[in-house]
């Protein structure tokens, strides 16, 4: 395994990878969430190039840059033992050197949800997915289900840019309990960590009156409210039931649906979602025209 800091070792490890080569970009601290897209990744490809940056622009004034769980040695040891060819662990001057004022928008989607908690978010993660994809330049790219709003944003990006990238979207990994594992679940103490498998209980609530034939949007939501207020320790920021296509909040009846929340447990900010009415509860893969000869030949 080769791991490369600047773009020009990373441009040197990358001509010498068989096609076609998968990537998983990754804040690093990893996670069985994080190793599954890195096996989804090796399953499809010859070559697998994981990244790990902590990406200063997609963190707001307030939040958690500094705190960010950060452990390189370990992470390397994990990706080696999966088999990864290349890690690319850019720093902060390698992706954004002074003077840097460019940046990738999706306008839309990244108004809602997520987007109107945390300004400023999206932004910085299309811009940094953009570079990491043109330094990378991988044939496929797998991110993960658990950032549903994340993941249909930069479906979007890779289609609105034409990137010659096929976008994976994996399922959520869970504990064993349900929680969503997540890197930002080393922040709750061990009375925290019990309370937060409200969220996923919320959802499964809200998928089970699904299930059952609840088919109003209002309905879920207020099944999704009522099991998080029986939660002393969780406090809720939103709760939602979106169009998985637009993430505009759904009114009366639904077919598909993208339920979506976002819970502070203490003062750690945890989310998670279901998607219904999608085959495995994941966006369907995105594979933009002509992307054979990249696929099937490895070309390019
Ligand atoms: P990070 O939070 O490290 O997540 C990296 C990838 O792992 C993302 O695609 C995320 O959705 C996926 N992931 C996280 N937890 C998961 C879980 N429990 N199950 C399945 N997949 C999971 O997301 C980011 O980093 C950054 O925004 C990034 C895309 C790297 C841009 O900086």
């Amino acid at each position: 395994m080769r791991v490369v800091r600047t773009l020009d070792e990373l441009r040197q490890a990358r001509a010498a990878l068989p096609a076609t080569v998968g990537f998983v970009p990754t804040m690093g601290y990893l996670h069985e969430g994080h190793l599954s897209l890195v096996r989804c990744a090796k399953a499809e490809n010859a070559s697998v190039v994981v990244s790990i940056f902590v990406n200063p622009t997609q963190f707001g004034p307030d939040e958690d840059l500094e705190t960010y769980p950060r452990d390189l040695e370990r992470d390397l040891r994990l990706l080696e033992a999966e088999g990864v060819d290349v890690v690319w662990t850019p720093t902060p001057e390698v992706m954004y050197p002074s003077g840097y004022q460019t940046w990738v928008t999706v306008e839309e989607l990244t108004r809602v949800l997520e987007g109107a908690y945390r300004p400023g978010h999206f932004r910085g993660v299309t811009t940094v997915v953009s570079k990491l994809f043109l330094g990378v330049w991988p044939h496929r790219a797998y991110f993960g289900q658990k950032d549903a709003q994340q993941a249909r944003v930069l479906l979007q990006m890779v289609r609105d840019l034409n990137f010659p990238i096929e976008v994976v979207v994996c399922p959520t990994v869970r504990e064993p309990d349900g929680l969503a594992m997540s890197s930002r679940n080393t922040y709750l103490n061990p009375e925290e960590r019990r309370a937060a498998t409200v969220l996923y209980r919320a959802l499964q609530a809200a998928q089970a009156a699904y299930d059952a034939g609840e088919r109003d949007a209002e309905a879920l939501r207020q099944r999704m409210r009522e099991v998080l207020a029986q939660e002393p320790l969780a406090r809720v920021q939103y709760v939602s039931c979106a169009d998985p296509d637009t993430l505009q909040e759904l009114h009366g009846p639904v077919t598909r649906a993208l339920l979506s929340l976002a819970v502070f447990i203490g003062n750690t900010r945890l989310i998670d979602n279901v998607l219904l009415g999608y085959p495995g509860g994941v966006y369907p893969r995105y594979t933009p025209p002509g992307m054979d000869a990249r696929l099937r030949h490895g070309l390019g």
